[in-house]
């Protein structure tokens, strides 16, 4: 009998299908409730006690051989019915798909573009890569004009003069090359300027710049937008609009929210002040106009510009630029955005 079994083993082995059904034939005819296995453990209750224990062996590793052939043979088959299809179960549920999140920089810029969508402004864009002539002359920033260094720029090529632009403010004359009267659009876009990178500051941020042209333009319209901006932008509704300079604006102010004192963050925000400043504005400069072939005498109007990082590092509390641009899934994936 021991002879048998072995026998057996070898053929267990060397066993191979090429269809399932085979598989099945071969399970059925060695393990089946009458195969040949149930019919060896039969006759081994009459096997003498001194071969018991080597046949024993050899049965149930006749076993063992047998059942790991099935298994394997029936995963080399795949499992039942999926493979009938090409495609597997059509009606399996997809892996899942982790949903994105806006950058919290177009989830801000968006924002401020549908606030001024609704008072009629549209959205525009100019050239990152601009010329002199655009970044700085048609603003009323000529060629050894001190306001120049406020801007340290980076230029490609000197004579004619290409640069990165340093402000939004160029697409002003793009645009009023391109359009007449009147006008009120919005231009968002990257600007880079030759600076230190720290918590505050990179040498490539983003800005949106606002420009209103038409007749009987007044400072009064300006600041009545801005405050309705800031009304709905933060939901304050308190500002000032303190005198600085612009080349490009006259006059020209820089426009603060008042934040309030009510925190430590807006001690530590405001510098104990209570305001903030967000943007630069100011009435456009008949210079700029009459650069642009506007007629300075029939039109006036305003602009401002406002830096996007700043604002969402207030509103989401971002305490260093430069999280913005290293894209780390982990602080971003913090942004749900409605827009
Ligand atoms: N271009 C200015 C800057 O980058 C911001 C600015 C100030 C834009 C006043 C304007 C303006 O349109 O009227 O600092």
């Amino acid at each position: 009998m021991l002879d048998k079994v072995k026998k057996l083993i070898g053929d267990v082995e060397a066993f191979n299908a090429s269809t399932k059904e085979e598989v099945e034939q071969f399970r059925i005819q060695y393990l089946g409730s009458k195969g040949v296995l149930k019919d060896l453990f039969n006759d081994f209750k009459t096997v003498e006690n001194h071969l018991k224990k080597d046949i024993g062996q050899a049965l149930n590793q006749l076993r063992g051989a047998a059942s790991e052939k099935v298994n394997e043979l029936k995963n080399s088959f795949g499992n039942t019915t999926e493979t009938k299809s090409l495609y597997g179960d059509l009606t399996r549920p997809a892996d899942p798909i982790n949903l994105g999140a806006r950058h919290p920089i177009s989830i801000v810029r968006n924002q401020i573009i549908e606030i001024f969508n609704r008072i009629g402004f549209t959205v525009s864009e100019g050239p990152e890569i601009e010329d002199d002539w655009h970044n700085f002359t048609a603003l009323n920033l000529p060629e050894y004009h001190p306001a120049r260094d406020m801007q340290d720029t980076f230029f490609i090529e000197k004579n004619p003069d290409l640069l990165l632009r340093t402000h939004t403010s160029s697409v002003q004359t793009r645009y009023m090359e391109n359009n007449t009267p009147p006008i009120r659009t919005l231009s968002p876009g990257r600007v880079f300027r030759n600076e230190d990178i720290s918590a505050r500051a990179h040498c490539i941020f983003h800005q949106i710049e606002g420009l209103y042209i038409d007749t009987d333009v007044s400072f009064a319209d300006l600041k009545q937008t801005l405050l309705y901006f800031t009304k709905e932008m933060f939901g304050k509704s308190k500002i000032r609009l303190r005198p600085s300079y612009f080349p490009f604006t006259e006059p020209s102010a820089e426009v603060d929210i008042y934040w309030g004192l009510e925190t430590e963050t807006d001690y530590k925000i405001t510098k104990g002040t209570g305001w903030l400043e967000i943007m630069g504005c100011g009435m456009v400069d008949p210079n700029v106009l009459k650069n642009a072939n506007i007629d300075s005498t029939k039109y006036s109007g305003y602009a401002f510009g406002m830096g996007i990082e700043r604002i969402a590092m207030l509103l989401y509390q971002i305490p260093d630029i430069r999280m913005f641009y290293e894209n780390d899934v982990r602080f971003l994936e913090q942004f749900k955005s409605v827009l």
